[in-house]
């Protein structure tokens, strides 16, 4: 029997309105699956869409913002289609999100217990003394002992308040987490110990995650599959293993140059800025590729058309698609 996706994103396309009318097309054309009970890495640079892309799926973009085209199903459900009415019954309960820099965002003079309660409440899921009960329940988890629930923010270490976060996030127990750099803030030992966390619940509730990350460390070691994004776009995607070992876009290839052990973890401040040049403005994107000033393999039909996304060789099921016109040779030969 085929599995189906938990989550297909198709073809999203999402802008910004900018000061004086400008609009910025921050995504376009981005499609990716989630399968049940699995992880997806989503990366790339600063400023890529990594978090304009969770934002869109659980249309919690702020006002000036707009999904302009594209369809995302969940359990085959279009999202996109639902009024905010509808789409409640699915945030939180079925899909849920730790906010990048969630956890330097807690309230610092509330107890983390409370907080969670809170939470627990504001999604209408139980009376205020099953709340609690509650509370224990996702502390313990998390690894967090009970009794430190009357705590303060500051009490808690920042891998603690990392797994608060996790736990908030778990509280209508969803099927999918979107998790947006949940370990970038955190020093190496303790980010390993929050994905080691986040490994295990996966495997006792059968979540699946998306995961946000500079760092493809973290990608290799955590993920089944991923996607490469540029410039708002997908550049790059496939099972984690394809990509790792045969990448075929430039991009993700000088990435994977740039961090040739991928079993040492680095930090954000380190991070994938290492390639020469910078990402595109997004109200000044170049015609064509969106890599190609920085591309080392750029050629004459790089700067005047976009490639497409298109499936590669592989054996089997194994799914990996990339965008680069290097890849579509009858493309070239025609140009
Ligand atoms: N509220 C907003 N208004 C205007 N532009 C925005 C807004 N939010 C994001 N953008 C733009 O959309 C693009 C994508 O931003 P996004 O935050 O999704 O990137 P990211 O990949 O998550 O980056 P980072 O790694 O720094 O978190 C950027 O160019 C950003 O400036
Ligand atoms: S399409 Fe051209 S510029 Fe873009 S990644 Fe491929 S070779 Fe480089
Ligand atoms: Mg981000």
């Amino acid at each position: 029997m085929t599995v189906q996706p938990l989550l297909s994103v198709r073809h999203l396309t999402t802008e910004f309105q900018l000061a004086g009318k400008q609009i910025a097309r921050a995504l376009e054309d981005v499609s990716f699956d989630v399968m049940p009970g699995k992880t997806i890495g989503l990366v790339g640079e600063s400023g890529c869409g990594k978090t304009t892309t969770l934002m869109s799926i659980m249309r919690l973009l702020p006002a000036s913002g707009r999904i302009t085209s594209g369809n995302v199903y969940f359990n085959g459900i279009d999202l996109l289609t639902l009024s905010e009415h509808e789409m409640r019954a699915h945030r939180w309960k079925e899909m849920s999100i730790i906010f990048q820099g969630a956890m330097n965002a807690l309230n610092p003079v509330m107890k983390i217990g409370d907080q969670i309660r809170e939470a627990i409440l504001l999604h209408n899921l139980m009376p205020r003394n099953a709340a609690e009960q509650r509370v224990g329940e996702l502390l313990e988890l998390v690894g967090i002992p009970r009794l430190r629930r009357d705590l303060y923010p500051h009490q808690y270490s920042g891998g603690m308040r990392q797994r608060a976060m996790i736990a908030m996030a778990l509280a209508c127990s969803p099927d999918l987490l979107f998790a947006d750099e949940p370990t970038t803030a955190l020093d190496v030992m303790i980010q390993a110990q929050v994905l080691e966390l986040l490994k295990e619940i996966q495997k006792k509730l059968g979540l699946a995650i998306v995961l946000v990350t500079h760092d493809l460390g973290v990608v290799a070691e955590m993920c089944d599959d991923v996607v490469v994004m540029y410039g708002g776009k997908v550049a790059e995607y496939g099972s984690a293993e394809l990509v790792y070992n045969q990448p075929q876009h430039p991009y993700t290839q000088r990435l994977l140059e740039a961090f040739p052990d991928l079993s040492r973890s680095i930090d954000s401040s380190t991070d994938l800025a290492t390639i020469p040049g910078t990402p595109p403005r997004l109200n000044a994107l170049p015609p064509g590729c969106r890599f190609s000033p920085r591309c080392h393999k750029s050629m004459e039909i790089c700067t005047q058309i976009a490639p497409d996304l298109i499936a590669q060789n592989t054996a089997g099921n194994a799914q990996h698609l990339a965008a680069c016109h290097l890849l579509n040779k009858l493309e070239i030969k025609n140009s």
